[in-house]
């Protein structure tokens, strides 16, 4: 009698703890198999934003080039990623504290690690000041769209 109860007792109590295990690790096994490739998943945003109705020509441009830039750190429209790089849609980022020129200076040479704990941004290369300049649009529109300005 005794023994029937507590052999059902255990085999219950054996396929919980199997079934909360199972909960327990899949995520870190699923995250541990992402290889070396940069895998924006949704919930690596660092800030949610609100995007404009249209954007410029330019800033249009700029999208595209940030896309194939910048993207794979600061994420998609900016909004960072957690354990990577910062949001530029950020207070921080607001013209008056990072003018264009700091826009500029970050992608030719590159920025030490200051504001956050990512690490450094290194240069990025193939761009032309022209090319930066409308990704600083695109950013700035996006800013804008979030009441930094
Ligand atoms: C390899 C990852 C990486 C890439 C690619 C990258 N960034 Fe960054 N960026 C960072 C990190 C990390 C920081 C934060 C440094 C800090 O702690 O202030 C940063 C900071 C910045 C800043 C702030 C500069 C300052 O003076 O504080 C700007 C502006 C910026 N990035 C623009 C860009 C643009 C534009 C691109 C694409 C052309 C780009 N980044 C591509 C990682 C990256």
């Amino acid at each position: 009698m005794v023994s029937i109860l507590g052999k059902k007792t255990l085999i219950f109590t054996g396929v919980f703890v199997v079934i909360s295990a199972a909960y327990l690790l899949i995520p870190i096994i699923s995250n541990s198999t992402d290889g070396d490739e940069i895998s924006i998943s949704d919930n690596s945003a660092i800030v949610s934003i609100e995007l404009p109705d249209e954007l410029s020509k330019v800033a249009q441009i700029g999208k595209l080039a940030f896309q194939s830039n910048c993207l794979a750190c600061h994420g998609e429209n900016a909004v960072g990623q957690k354990g990577v790089a910062p949001p530029l849609i950020h207070k921080i980022y607001e013209p008056s504290h990072h003018g264009d020129e700091s826009f500029q200076r970050a992608v030719a040479v590159g920025v030490r690690a200051h504001h956050w704990k990512f690490g450094n941004m290194p240069a990025v290369e193939g761009l032309t000041r022209g090319d930066v300049k409308a990704i600083i649009a695109y950013v700035r529109e996006l800013q804008e769209a979030n009441g930094i300005f």
